[in-house]
C-alpha cells in the first residue's frame, strides 16, 4: 500500500475518532444527567476504542508523514528522519503534543464516573480535535490570515465534533433496546428521550450552523470562493461532501420538524444511524479534501 493511500485511512480514523471522543464527551454536559447515568456505561467501550483509534492513528499519521518526508516506507522507521520531522517541522512540533494529549486519553477513560473524569475528557477531546485545525490547508497561510484561518477550521472541526460525535450517544439514548431498568416505551423513558432529543437538536442546530459559516470562509481563504469549481479535483470532491451534508440536514430537519413533534422514536433512530452513515462519508470526503491541491496541480 502506498504512503498517500495509508495516509487517507488513517486521517479518516483520525477524524472519525477524534470527532467521536469529543462529541460523545459534550453530549454528557448538555444532555441531562438522567440521559448520562444511563447511556454512560453503555459508552465505555466505544469511547475506550475511540481512544485507543485517536493515539493509534495519530502514531501511524506521523509515521507516513516522515517516509513522505524521506521519501520511502523505510524513512518511517528511521531515527534521523523521525527526528527531523518531529523537532525541526511545524507539523512535527503540534503532533508531538497532539500524540501527547491522545495518551493522556487512555488513562483519563478508565478513571471512575464523575464531574472529574467527565471534564478532563471534553478538555482533552476538544484540544484534540480543535488542533486538527492548524494542520492541512489552513496551515499555509502565514501571519495574521494564517490565524484566522486556522482559528476558523479549527471552529469549523470542533462544529463537525459536536454534531457528528454526538449522533453516537444520541442513537444509543434511542436505541430500542429494554435497558436494564428501563421499559422501551415507558412514559419516563420517552420523556427522558424527548428531553435529550430537544437538547441535541439545539446544540445540532447551533454546530450546523458553524459548520456552514465556517466552511464557507474555508473555502474563500483556499480558492477564492465558496463555490466549488468542478474543473479540480478538490473542487469536485468539496461539491460531493456538500451533496452528501444537504442530505444529512434533510435528514436531521425531517427528525425535527415531522418525527419529533409525533413521538415516532424508532423511525428517528433508523434517520440518526442514517444521518451517522452519511457523517462517515462526509469524514471519508473530508480526508480525501485536505490532501488534494486546491488549484487542481497534481
Ligand atoms: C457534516 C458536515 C461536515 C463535516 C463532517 C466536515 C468535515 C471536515 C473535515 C474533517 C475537514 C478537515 C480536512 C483537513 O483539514 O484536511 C474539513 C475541511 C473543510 N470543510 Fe468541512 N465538513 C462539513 C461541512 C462542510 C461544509 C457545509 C462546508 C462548506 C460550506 C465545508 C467546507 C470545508 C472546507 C473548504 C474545508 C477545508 C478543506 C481543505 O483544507 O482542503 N465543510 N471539513
Amino acid at each position: 500500500m502506498t504512503p498517500d493511500t495509508v495516509l487517507l485511512l488513517v486521517r479518516f480514523v483520525h477524524f472519525w475518532a477524534v470527532f467521536g471522543l469529543f462529541g460523545t464527551a459534550l453530549f454528557g454536559l448538555y444532555a441531562g444527567s438522567a440521559a448520562r447515568a444511563l447511556i454512560g456505561p453503555r459508552l465505555g467501550g466505544p469511547v475506550a476504542l475511540m481512544s485507543v483509534a485517536a493515539l493509534a492513528s495519530g502514531i501511524v499519521w506521523l509515521l507516513v508523514e516522515a517516509a513522505h518526508f524521506g521519501g520511502d516506507w523505510a524513512a518511517c522507521c528511521d531515527a534521523d528522519t523521525l527526528t527531523a520531522v518531529v523537532f525541526e517541522t511545524g507539523f512535527g512540533k503540534l503532533w508531538l503534543w497532539r500524540l501527547l494529549l491522545a495518551a493522556a486519553l487512555l488513562p483519563i477513560v478508565t478513571m471512575e464516573r464523575g464531574p472529574a473524569r467527565d471534564g478532563l475528557l471534553i478538555a482533552v477531546s476538544a484540544m484534540l480535535a480543535g488542533s486538527l485545525g492548524l494542520t492541512g490547508h489552513a496551515a499555509m497561510d502565514l501571519g495574521w490570515r494564517g490565524v484566522a484561518h486556522q482559528a476558523n477550521h479549527a471552529a469549523h472541526l470542533l462544529a463537525v465534533g459536536a454534531w457528528l460525535g454526538g449522533l453516537l450517544p444520541l442513537a444509543r439514548l434511542l436505541a430500542d433496546r429494554p435497558a436494564e431498568a428501563l421499559q422501551t416505551n415507558a412514559p419516563q423513558t420517552n420523556a427522558l428521550r424527548a428531553d435529550a432529543l430537544h437538547r441535541f437538536s439545539t446544540v445540532g442546530i447551533i454546530a450546523v450552523g458553524i459548520i456552514l459559516v465556517t466552511g464557507i470562509v474555508n473555502a474563500g481563504m483556499i480558492v477564492g470562493s465558496p463555490i466549488p469549481s468542478l474543473a479540480t479535483s478538490w473542487g469536485r470532491v468539496l461539491a460531493v461532501k456538500l451533496l452528501l451534508v444537504a442530505i444529512m440536514l434533510a435528514a436531521a430537519l425531517a427528525n425535527r420538524l415531522v418525527l419529533m413533534p409525533g413521538a415516532r422514536y424508532a423511525a428517528i433512530a433508523r434517520l440518526v444511524l442514517a444521518e451517522q452513515i452519511l457523517g462517515l462519508a462526509v469524514v471519508a470526503a473530508a480526508s480525501l479534501l485536505g490532501t488534494l491541491p486546491p488549484d487542481g496541480a497534481m
